[in-house]
């Protein structure tokens, strides 16, 4: 397994190119399966998620082809319906095939997810919204059994305890789109990478309305076609290095990052002492004095301040004078980057959901472990900042969500590699 190697104490300067959003990208090849026509997809980022969708997709029976950062899915049908448990255990997201299948084929067999470090993540709104539009599902030797001869257009409520969900709503979308008749959902996703799988749908030739609002209005079309399409850029990755920038006292340009995707991020870093900058191609940030103060978030659903960021924040406050409180309300377990950050020099207690941050001078560096993938960006964070050498092992989870990370981080003054081992 690779390791990273981080020696800290580089200030970040120059320019990052922000890669394509993993988030959408993974619903957005599953929509794929909604035709049989050619799909082209660009600003794909090169990541392993991504490698793991397109081995789902052939495994049903398209040919992929993923050069560079297009993906090129060729006409045809799917010879399969039948995402397998070998890779759906390695990715959550290939639950997205699920809505795609039963649409277009009308059965699919999805291995069941599972849960994964960073908590439980049940999948009853995706059987919920699946079900209120006519879907049979039973759960038999951990797979979903879904089948449907018809399916027809339903007024959903797809709440759930901890508010919308980015991949029900995904599903529930998918399979609306071919549903008979008006399907509405309320309290569906607003994210971002939501919007951009409604506008594939769209372009596909689906009719929807009220993307980025909490009720989805979509009437069911017979066909969709093939399209051409490119996906926005990564609001998580560009979060990380907006923090990275800030944390290191350094000074990023992030071209083609979208500040109106990062509202909350950009607020929390305004109150702190850091300075963002909209610019017509990418966003400017560095830090207004010497000092940051601290930062109390809690993490929400979009346009609230992202779980997918909570971790690699952390790490920022673990050096800030006086104390942060960070409260998780998306997955109240995902705190597991805490004793690695700890390991560190940080001082951080948890109570229950909510991590107390009393900021320290310094960090060192230390060997410590990748636990998930955002956990793993907290430890680059931490590493860059901490006096001395870290060393993160288990690096495949980085992988799978930020593209060329050590490259980019590199070319803008860090000292950071990778060792195979
Ligand atoms: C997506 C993102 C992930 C991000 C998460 C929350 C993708 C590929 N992944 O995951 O990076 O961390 O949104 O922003 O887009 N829940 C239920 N029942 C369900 C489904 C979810 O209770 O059927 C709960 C989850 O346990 C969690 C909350 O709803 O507490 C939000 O999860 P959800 O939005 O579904 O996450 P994903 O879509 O899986």
């Amino acid at each position: 397994m690779d390791k990273l190697v981080v020696e800290g104490g580089k200030r970040l300067t120059g320019e990052i190119a922000i890669s394509g959003a993993k988030n959408a990208c993974l619903p957005i090849l599953a929509a794929t399966l909604l035709t049989d026509e050619e799909c082209i997809i660009h600003n794909v980022p090169r990541l392993k998620d991504v490698s793991t969708m397109v081995c789902i997709l052939e495994s049903l029976g398209r040919k992929v082809e993923y050069e560079k950062n297009t993906i090129k899915i060729s006409a045809g049908k799917v010879k399969a319906c039948t995402a397998a448990y070998e890779l759906v255990s390695t990715m959550r997201a290939s639950i997205a095939v699920l809505g795609p299948l039963i649409a277009k084929y009308g059965e699919a067999k999805v291995s069941f997810p599972g849960g994964c470090v960073i908590g439980a993540r049940p999948i009853d709104l995706h059987l919920k919204g699946l079900r209120a539009l006519g879907v049979d599902i039973h759960i038999e030797e951990g797979y979903i059994l879904a089948s449907a001869k018809k399916m027809k257009g339903a007024k959903i409520y797809l709440g759930g305890h901890f508010g919308s969900s980015v991949l029900a709503t995904a599903n529930t979308l998918m399979a609306a789109v071919m549903a008979e008749g008006e399907t509405i959902i309320e309290d569906a996703a607003c994210e971002p990478e939501l919007i951009d799988l409604a506008n594939f749908l769209l372009k596909m030739g689906a009719q929807i309305s009220g993307m980025g609002t909490p009720t989805l209005k979509i009437k069911g079309v017979k066909k969709l076609r093939g399209i051409e399409y490119t996906v926005i850029v990564d609001r998580i990755e560009t979060g990380t290095y907006m923090l990275a920038a800030i944390a290191t006292g350094g000074s990023l340009f992030l071209k083609g990052a979208k500040l109106e995707h990062n509202l909350a991020l950009n607020d929390k870093l305004l109150e702190s002492g850091g300075i963002v900058k909209e610019r017509s191609n990418g966003i400017e940030v560095c830090r207004s004095g010497k000092k940051i103060k601290p930062i109390d978030i809690t993490t929400l659903t979009y346009p609230g301040f992202p779980t997918d960021l909570q971790a690699q924040m952390m790490s920022l406050v673990t050096i800030c004078e006086g104390i942060s409180v960070i409260t998780e309300k998306i997955y109240t377990e995902r705190f597991i980057h805490v004793s690695e950050l700890n390991r560190m020099g940080a001082n951080i207690v948890l109570e229950g959901s909510t991590a107390i941050v009393k900021g320290v001078k310094k960090l060192s560096g230390a060997p410590v472990m990748a636990s998930d993938l955002r956990a793993s960006a907290a430890l680059v964070i931490a590493g860059l900042i901490a006096s001395g050498k870290t060393e993160i092992s288990r690096v495949y989870h980085l992988d799978r969500g930020y593209e060329k990370i050590e490259e980019k981080l590199s070319a803008v003054g860090a000292s950071i590699y990778r060792v195979k081992e």
